[in-house]
């Protein structure tokens, strides 16, 4: 998709990689609506960024709110060609058993929620048009758990499952989705993460911190290629490598002695 003076709706891009995503499609020249749950974010970000973008003030775990973001962004621009669900939250790095039911539900309510109701929103009538982008926010996280963060890797690994089945039904409409893996990115999150860290290791980390613009960039590029997995961080390759061989060493004999089974496409 030749991404100039499309319609971009980013969600959470009030701040970091959102507002790094919206920067990027605006020096291409698209039209961008930058929506969050914190208005005044919003607008800052729209007013730096320039170039016509629009801010939002909009609750991604609310339908109604998603109607109203859809109903304002269609009569600014008209109907919107790439939708970014990056809106999401972390919770603080602590042992499972300590996060409470209410951590858990407001992370699977911005994070998966949120990302459910962003597609469901726009995938008919893109089918029906032919055209359109969805682009989801995991995490680097959504393909490598990481202890003492099992909620918000639950969470991240749920928007790859979702966004990787919702691409094989989308393609055959023309329709692409893609998935944005960040790893450390510098963002009021990841500051916030890092609060109570010693001076000497938050100095340490911020110094490994990515730049959220590249990361828009490189959403910017995989919309206009049509590409499922957006990579920023390929420093985490021999992790992940180390996990699926510990997956793959593991399909040997079936539990079930003469069971022939069934390749998923047959
Ligand atoms: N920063 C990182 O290192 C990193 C790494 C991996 C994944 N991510 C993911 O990237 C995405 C963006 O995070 P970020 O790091 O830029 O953090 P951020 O906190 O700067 O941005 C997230 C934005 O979402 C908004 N938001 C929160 N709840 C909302 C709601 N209910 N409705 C609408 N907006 C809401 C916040 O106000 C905030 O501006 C998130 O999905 C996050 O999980 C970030």
């Amino acid at each position: 998709m030749n991404v100039t003076d499309k319609v971009i709706l980013v969600t959470g891009g009030g701040g970091g990689i959102g507002a790094g995503i919206a920067e990027a499609f605006a020096e291409k020249g698209a039209r961008v609506a930058i929506t969050d749950i914190n208005a005044d974010y919003a607008q800052a970000e729209a007013a730096r960024i320039g170039k016509g973008t629009i801010a939002l003030q909009h609750d991604v775990t609310s339908p109604e709110s998603w109607a109203e973001v859809k109903a304002a962004v269609e009569a600014q621009f008209g109907p919107v060609d790439v939708v970014c669900n990056n809106a999401g939250i972390s919770l603080p790095f602590k042992p499972m058993e300590q996060i409470s039911l209410e951590e858990f539900d407001r992370c699977m309510a911005i994070n998966v929620r949120g990302v459910f109701l962003g597609c469901n929103l726009f995938m008919a009538e893109m089918k029906a048009r032919g055209s359109g982008h969805i682009v989801n926010t995991s995490s680097v996280n959504g393909q490598l758990p990481h202890g003492t963060f099992a909620v918000y890797s639950a969470s991240k690994f749920a928007v790859a499952g979702l966004s990787e089945s919702i691409r094989q039904e989308l393609a055959p409409f023309g329709v692409g989705v893609s998935i944005l893996y960040p790893g450390l990115t510098r963002s009021r999150m990841s500051e916030n993460q890092m609060a109570d860290l010693p001076e000497e290791i938050k100095r340490a980390i911020d110094g490994k911190m990515m730049e959220a613009i590249w990361l828009g960039r490189a959403v910017v590029r995989a919309v206009e290629e049509n590409r499922l997995h957006i990579i920023t961080h390929p420093d985490h390759l021999p992790a992940l490598k180390a996990r699926m061989e510990a997956l793959y060493v593991n399909f040997g004999e079936p539990a079930q002695p003469d069971f022939v089974g069934q390749r998923i496409s047959d």
